[in-house]
C-alpha cells in the first residue's frame, strides 16, 4: 500500500528516485510523484495521477535536478487518485515537503484545526496534514531542527506511518519516521537510500537498517544514517537485515509478465524450502523456537490470514488435523479481530502472509499474543512486520513476489505449512521418522509435478477461450481441492474482473445450480483422489444442465475427457493432501490467459495493491 523512496547523495537523485518507484510500483498504482531539492535552493516537483511510467514521462521534461529527493507511488485511501491527490505533499511555504504510507485516524480534526490556524490545505489526503504539522514545528518548538520538528508532528498524529520528508531549508538530508508501516534505509559511499521495503535497495547494498515503530533517522548525503527514538535519544544499535535476494529476482528477465514469471519459480522456490529440512528426528525446523516438549503440549492451533494466503491455512489445516492430530481452526484476520477466539494455555497461532505487513494479520497476530498464545509466521518477506514480532518465523524463501496476484508464495506457503504439520505430527508421537520421510519424499516429488503442469500450459491457453464472452464463472471442487476452487476463482476475478464464485461441488445443489444455463462455465477440480466418482457426478450435472464444464484432472481420467469440454492435465501426485500444490499452477495459468485476452494488466490488477498495511 503506497510505495515511499528517497535519497540524498552524491548522485542525481531523480534516477534513484524512479527507478526505485518502478520497482515498488506493486504496493499502488493510482498515482506517483517526486520532490527534489534543486541547487537553487528551492524544491521542486511532479506530480500526476495514472502510474510510474505517466510519471517517468512528465519528468522528462521537468528538468528535476537535484541530489536530495523523496518519492511516492500511492494506492488510495483518503481522496480520489488525482494530480492533487498525489504525494509529495508542502506545507504552506513549499519548503517541506513529504511522502506517506499508512493512515492517519485523526486527520479531521488535524485538519480542522491546521485551517482554523491559518493553514491553507488543497488536497483531499489524510496524508496532507502531516506537512503541514511539520510546518509548525519547525517555525515554533522545534526551530531549525528537521528530526525535532517531525517528531513534534508525529506526536499528534494517529494511526500508521512511514514517512519521508525533506526541507529545501535543510539541503543534503532527508528525515524518516515510522509506526506501523515499513521503511527501510541504506548506507552507502553514494549516499543514503529509504524505501517501504526491500526490493528497491537489493542493487543497492546487501545489509540494510530498518526502523522501528516510534523510530526516526536522519539521512545525510555523505551516506551517514542516524536513528533516534521517540525522546530524540540516538539508537546505539538500529535493527538491520541482510538482503539475500539476487536484484535480477525482481525483474522480468524476458517473461511477459511478473505473473509468468513468478508462476515459472515455483518450482525452484518449493525446492530451495526443502533443502536440507529432513533431519535425524524428522523436519528441522529450528524457527519454531520451541522446544519438542512445547510443542507436544499444544492442544490448540489456530491459522490466520487474509486472502490467497488464507486459502493455505485451509490447506494446512487439513494437514495438521490429519498428520498431528491437534484441533485446528482457520480464521479471516479482519474477522477474527472482532471475535472472542477460544485460547488454551497451549493454544499455537500461526499467522501466513506473504508480505509479512499486512494490517489485519498483523493486528490478530497482536491479539492472540496479548491472549498468551505463542505466534508463529510464515511469511516470505525477510525482515517484515510479521517476522519481527512473531515468537518464531518460517521463511518461505520464495524471492520477491512482484505481480500482485500472488503465486509462488501460494504454493511454498502450502509447502512450508506441511512442513510445520510434519514438525508437530512428530513432536505429538503421531508420525515416526520414517513415516515422516515417506511424506517428505512425497513433498521432493512436487517440483517436478508443476514443471510438468507448466509445460501444458497450452491447455490452459485453449480453456481460456471458453470464458470470451462469459460474465461469470462457477468453480468447483471437494475435500482439500475446494479450496483449489476458492483460490482458482480469487486468481480469476482479481486479474480477469469477471466475476467467480466458489463451491465445494456437493454444495452446488443447495443454489448455486440456478446459475447454470447453456454455455455457462464451470471449472471442476476433479483429480484421481477418494472423492472422484463423487464429483464427476456433479460434472454430470452440471452438463445436464448445458453448461460448460473445463475440468483440472489427472491423466487417463476417460470418464473425465468424455464429459468436458476442456480437461487441464496434471499428472499423478503421490499424496491427496498434496494434489492442490500441483493443481492449482493450471488454475493461476488458466487466469492470466482469460485476463490477456481480455486485454487486462495482470501484473496491476485495477483497486489492488500487493501489500495491504490498512485494515
Ligand atoms: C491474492 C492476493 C491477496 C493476498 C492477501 C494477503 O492473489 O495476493 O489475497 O494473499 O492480500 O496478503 P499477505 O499474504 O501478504 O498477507
Amino acid at each position: 500500500m503506497c510505495g515511499i523512496v528517497g535519497y540524498t547523495g552524491k548522485n542525481q537523485a531523480i534516477t534513484y528516485l524512479l527507478e526505485g518507484l518502478q520497482t515498488l510500483e506493486y504496493r499502488g498504482y493510482d498515482s506517483a510523484g517526486v520532490a527534489v531539492l534543486s541547487p537553487d535552493g528551492g524544491l521542486h516537483g511532479v506530480k500526476c495521477a495514472g502510474r510510474v511510467s505517466t510519471l517517468v514521462e512528465r519528468c522528462k521534461t521537468a528538468n528535476l535536478v537535484g541530489t536530495t529527493g523523496i518519492a511516492h507511488t500511492r494506492w488510495a485511501t483518503h481522496g480520489a487518485p488525482t494530480d492533487r491527490n498525489a504525494h509529495p505533499h508542502m506545507d504552506c511555504s513549499g519548503r517541506i515537503a513529504i511522502v506517506h504510507n499508512g493512515i492517519i485516524e485523526n486527520f479531521r480534526e488535524l485538519r480542522s484545526y491546521l485551517s482554523r490556524n491559518g493553514h491553507e490545505l488543497v488536497s483531499d489526503t489524510d496524508s496532507e496534514v502531516i506537512a503541514h504539522l511539520i510546518e509548525d514545528a519547525w517555525k515554533g518548538p522545534a526551530a531549525g531542527d528537521l528530526v525535532a520538528a517531525v517528531r513534534n508532528a508525529c506526536q499528534r498524529l494517529e494511526g500508521s506511518w512511514a514517512l519521508a520528508v525533506t526541507c529545501a531549508d535543510v539541503p543534503g538530508k532527508l528525515v524518516c519516521a515510522r509506526k506501523g508501516s515499513p521503511l527501510v534505509i541504506a548506507s552507502t559511499e553514494d549516499g543514503a537510500y529509504a524505501a517501504s521495503d526491500v526490493t528497491p535497495l537489493a542493487a543497492i547494498s546487501s545489509h540494510v537498517i530498518q526502523l522501528d515503530d516510534d523510530q526516526f533517522a536522519l539521512l545525510v548525503e555523505d551516506g551517514s544514517v542516524t536513528v533516534f527514538d521517540r525522546e530524540g535519544m540516538e539508537v546505539a544499535n538500529p535493527s538491520t537485515i541482510d538482503i539475500d535476494w539476487d536484484a535480477s529476482a525482481a525483474t522480468l528477465g524476458g517473461y511477459a509478465d511478473f505473473m509468468a514469471k513468478e508462476i515459472s519459480e515455483q518450482p525452484e522456490a518449493i525446492e530451495r524450502l526443502l533443502k536440507d529440512r529432513l533431519g535425524k528426528h524428522g523436519i528441522e525446523m529450528d524457527e519454531l523456537s520451541m522446544t519438542s516438549e512445547e510443542l507436544a503440549a499444544i492442544d490448540r492451533i489456530y491459522l490466520v490470514a487474509c486472502g490467497t494466503s488464507y486459502h493455505v491455512c485451509l490447506i494446512a489445516r487439513d494437514m495438521i488435523e490429519s498428520w498431528a492430530k491437534i484441533p485446528t481452526l482457520c480464521e479471516y484476520a479482519s474477522e477474527l479481530n472482532y471475535k472472542e477466539p477460544l485460547v488454551t494455555d497451549n493454544t499455537l497461532c500461526v499467522i501466513v502472509t506473504q508480505s509479512g505487513e499486512t494490517a489485519d494479520t498483523l493486528t490478530a497476530a497482536r491479539r492472540m499474543r496479548a491472549l498468551g498464545c505463542k505466534v508463529f509466521a510464515v511469511t516470505n518477506v525477510l525482515g517484515s512486520t510479521a517476522a519481527r514480532e512473531s515468537d518464531g518465523t518460517l521463511y518461505v524463501q520464495a524471492g520477491p513476489e512482484v505481480c500482485v496476484a500472488s503465486t509462488k508464495a501460494y504454493t511454498a506457503q502450502m509447502v512450508a505449512c506441511a512442513l510445520l504439520a510434519l514438525r508437530l505430527a512428530f513432536a505429538k508421537g503421531e508420525m515416526d521418522r520414517n513415516e515422516v520421510g515417506r511424506h517428505f519424499h512425497n513433498l521432493e516429488a512436487l517440483p517436478d509435478l508443476i514443471r510438468e503442469v507448466i509445460a501444458r500450459r497450452w491447455q490452459d491457453k485453449h480453456a481460456a477461450q471458453v470464458f470470451r464472452n462469459a460474465r461469470s464463472a462457477l468453480f468447483l471442487g471437494r475435500g482439500v481441492n475446494s479450496t483449489t476452487a476458492y483460490e482458482g476463482a480469487l486468481k480469476l476475478k482479481e486479474i480477469s474482473y469477471l466475476h467467480a464464485e466458489a463451491y465445494p461441488a456437493g454444495e452446488m445443489k443447495h443454489g448455486p445450480i440456478a446459475l447454470l444455463e447453456p454455455g455457462f462455465p464451470v471449472v471442476t477440480v476433479v483429480p484421481a483422489d477418494h472423492i472422484h466418482d463423487k464429483t464427476v457426478s456433479n460434472i454430470q450435472e452440471v452438463i445436464a444442465r448445458g453448461a460448460t464444464c473445463v475440468a483440472v484432472a489427472t491423466d487417463g481420467d476417460r470418464d473425465v475427457a468424455a464429459l468436458c469440454h476442456d480437461v487441464l492435465w496434471i499428472p499423478p501426485v503421490p499424496e491427496e493432501r498434496l494434489i492442490p500444490i500441483v493443481a492449482i499452477v493450471h488454475l493461476q495459468m488458466l487466469a492470466r490467459y482469460v485476463a490477456r485476452a481480455r486485454g487486462r494488466d495482470v501484473d496491476k490488477p485495477r483497486n489492488l495493491a500487493k501489500s495491504v498495511t490498512v485494515e
